[in-house]
């Protein structure tokens, strides 16, 4: 697991209890997962196809900072799969786990499109 992004959770980012709202939480994995996929399929037309079970593990506060890592899974022939987790960056307390998120390259039309990456040509290194 790689951990790519930080939040500093704000005022906006809460819900009715004043702990991080979900869907902002959801939110910030969707933008950073699509960055991955742009950047180990080398194509700007990505969409979200697939996100399995959400297990909220923990909430976060106002002034926390929390991180969004991400895991390479594997790749299809239109797509490329990750597992994710986020946790609070100073206890390293876990708040979220998503096992597979799926995105899918499309062409212009919206349509699946192979992207032409295999396990020995996409760089899982890169950031
Ligand atoms: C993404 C989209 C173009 C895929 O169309 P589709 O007809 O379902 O595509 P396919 O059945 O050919 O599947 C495409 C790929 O997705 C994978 N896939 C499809 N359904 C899946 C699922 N439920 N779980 C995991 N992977 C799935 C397939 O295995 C295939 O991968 P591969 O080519 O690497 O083998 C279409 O579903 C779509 O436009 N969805 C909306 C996307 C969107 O707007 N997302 C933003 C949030 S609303």
């Amino acid at each position: 697991m790689k951990f790519y992004s930080r939040k500093l959770i704000k005022p906006e980012d809460l819900n009715a209890r004043n702990t991080l709202f979900g869907g902002a939480l959801l939110r910030w994995i969707d933008e950073e997962a699509g960055i991955y996929a742009i950047t180990k399929l080398d194509s700007k037309n990505v969409v979200t196809k697939f996100i399995s079970e959400i297990n909220f593990i923990s909430s976060a506060a106002q002034g926390d900072v929390i991180e969004i890592g991400l895991q390479f899974k594997g790749v299809g022939t239109t797509s490329i799969s990750f597992s994710c987790e986020v946790r609070n960056l100073l206890s390293k307390q876990a708040i979220i786990e998503i096992e597979t998120i799926v995105f899918v390259n499309v062409d212009d039309d919206g349509h699946p499109t192979p992207h032409n990456k295999t396990l020995d040509n996409i760089d899982i290194q890169r950031s």
